[in-house]
């Protein structure tokens, strides 16, 4: 196992679409190895492949909600879709791994059925609400080539531009 990079805006991968898994090979579970490791050294609550580097449509998260629960609460996901959506939500304080130092309160759904596979391949239906839901679309929108910042209003998105763009320059 090792720890991986985690790429941070506004490194253009970010912004691209993800390519479908079609076969899950050994390369594959091992980035799932590392990226685990990597997301608890974070430490995170989900992480997608693209904030490593690898436009692969595949994320891992932890919403672990019972803490006396055995072991973690890994959970690894491969060409995840949103397949259905309810009500409306505001989420607090959204942050992401690869926007450093910024937070926001972001417009969400408040419920989602997402559907894909996991590592052993077996197809997965989850019905998300709560923390679960936002981690999920959170995620899911990185393999769409989207940041929690896209979705916030141009004013704030500004701000947080203007102070990576100053911090670049600063150090030159
Ligand atoms: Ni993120």
């Amino acid at each position: 196992m090792a720890l991986l990079d985690i790429v941070t805006y506004p490194a253009p991968i970010l912004g691209k679409p993800c390519k479908l898994i079609e076969n899950i090979d050994e390369d594959l579970v091992c980035l799932v190895e590392d990226m685990t490791e990597t997301l608890y050294d974070a430490p995170g609550l989900g992480l997608a492949a693209v904030q490593v580097g690898v436009d692969k449509a595949m994320l891992v998260y932890d919403v672990a909600e019972d803490e006396d629960s055995e072991g973690t609460g890994l959970k690894v996901l491969i060409n995840p879709k949103i397949v259905h959506t309810e009500g409306k939500v505001t989420s607090e304080n959204e942050g992401c791994l690869s926007v450093p130092e910024f937070r926001a309160d972001v417009p969400r759904f408040a419920c989602v059925t997402v559907e894909g596979v996991d590592q052993d391949g077996k197809p997965v239906k989850i019905d998300a609400e709560g923390l679960l839901s936002i981690v999920l679309q959170h995620e899911i929108d990185h393999l769409d080539g989207k940041l929690f910042i896209d979705r916030i209003s141009s004013l704030k998105r500004s701000m947080y531009k203007r102070r990576v763009a100053k911090a670049m320059k600063a150090e030159g």
